[in-house]
């Protein structure tokens, strides 16, 4: 199967010039590659640039370096020849709160002769068929963050664009934005996701690319991404773990005791375990390799310390709380606008 490039930056840089804090450098040489087909997060700490680089692809911000190729066009420079197959929602759309659903996106779509057949299409897709002819100041942030998404989905775009498309949502509100992201993945769409979300990340994306200080750390599917992290740790159940502690020392292991479990860490060979524990007669009735999650990971590679012993797919009950992560001064108190940028992002 031929894998075809989709979206790809190379080297973006972006800086704001700000009273407060002088000149703030949002995107640092950022690389990031979209390939057709995929739903690909777009991952990293507040403040770490991922607005300003989406915002910059879709010629709201000017960069000021870099290369941004979408459908193998330069972007901004050819943004008009691909700006039809492209879906994006990267500023918090404003509805007017006395229009129905179906009137809203049919002002959208007949400003540029898009049929009221496609209206209905995607009210349909979005799943906001039956509420489509209530106001949309009835409608709830999820229905609205839906809503948004059937703009965006009028051109029938091949690639849609989403800065943190479930901020905010409920539970059930995140998860109707994720069945709604893989349903168009099914479909063909090819997806592009910023999100602060792991979990959500993790369930939804097939590759993401982790961003610290507007540069990429890691970037690869997110199975790949999570055992590149992983550090091969080995748990293991018996009945006594005490006797079998001074076993596994014996023949050279540093284990240790986590409850009633032993870990012994950076084991690349499980079977020698249960050898060196069956030579003497403790029998192990479980044994586990230790995985983290995407949010130990990203936790990892964004630069805040990793938490010891947290292996939360496996384990719950060895969960440490982790640290804060590292969050930057609110945007709207600290920021400048530029006249290019237009707004705080
Ligand atoms: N218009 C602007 N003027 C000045 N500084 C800006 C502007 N837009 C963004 N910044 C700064 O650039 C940096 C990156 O911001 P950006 O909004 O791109 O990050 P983000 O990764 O999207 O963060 P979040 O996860 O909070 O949405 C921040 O330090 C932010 O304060
Ligand atoms: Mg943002």
């Amino acid at each position: 199967m031929q894998v075809t490039v989709v979206c790809e930056i190379s080297g973006l840089r972006k800086s704001f010039r700000t009273l407060r804090r002088g000149p703030v450098v949002a995107v640092d040489g950022l690389d990031l590659v979209v390939h057709r087909g995929e739903v690909h997060g777009f991952l990293g700490p507040n403040g770490c640039g991922k607005t300003t680089t989406l915002r910059a692809l879709l010629g709201l911000v000017r960069a000021d370096a870099g290369i941004m190729r979408v459908f193998g066009e330069p972007l901004p420079e050819r943004l008009p020849h691909v700006v039809n197959r492209v879906g994006a929602i990267v500023e918090a759309p404003n509805f007017f709160g006395n229009f129905t659903g179906f009137q809203t996106l049919r002002l959208l779509a007949s400003s540029v002769g898009i049929p009221d057949a496609r209206v209905h299409e995607v009210l349909e897709i979005v799943g906001l068929r039956d509420r489509a002819r209530q106001n949309v100041k009835a409608y709830s942030l999820g229905m609205r963050q839906r809503l948004a998404v059937a703009s965006a989905l009028l051109k029938k775009p091949e690639l849609l664009i989403l800065d943190e498309p479930a901020n905010g949502l409920d539970p059930a509100g995140i998860r109707e934005m994720r069945e709604l992201m893989q349903s168009l993945a099914a479909n063909g769409v090819t997806v592009l996701v910023s999100s602060h979300l792991l979990g959500e990340v993790e369930q939804l994306c097939d590759t993401v690319t982790i961003v610290s200080r507007g540069r990429r750390v890691h970037t690869g599917k997110v199975a790949d991404v999570i055992a590149s992290q992983s550090t091969g740790d080995v748990r293991v159940l018996v009945a006594d773990p005490e006797a079998a502690l001074p076993v596994l020392a014996e023949a050279g292991l540093e284990a240790h005791r986590v409850n009633e479990h032993i870990v012994v860490p950076r084991m690349n060979d499980p079977a020698f375990v249960t050898r060196t524990l069956g030579e003497k007669d403790i029998w192990v009735s479980e044994l586990v390799q230790l995985k983290p999650d995407l949010e130990t990971v990203f936790l990892q590679l964004t630069g805040t310390a990793p938490v010891a012993g947290r292996y939360p797919q496996v384990d719950d009950s060895v969960r440490v709380p982790p640290p804060p992560l590292p969050v930057s001064a609110p945007v709207a108190e600290t920021i400048t606008v530029t006249p290019e940028s237009g707004g705080p992002a």
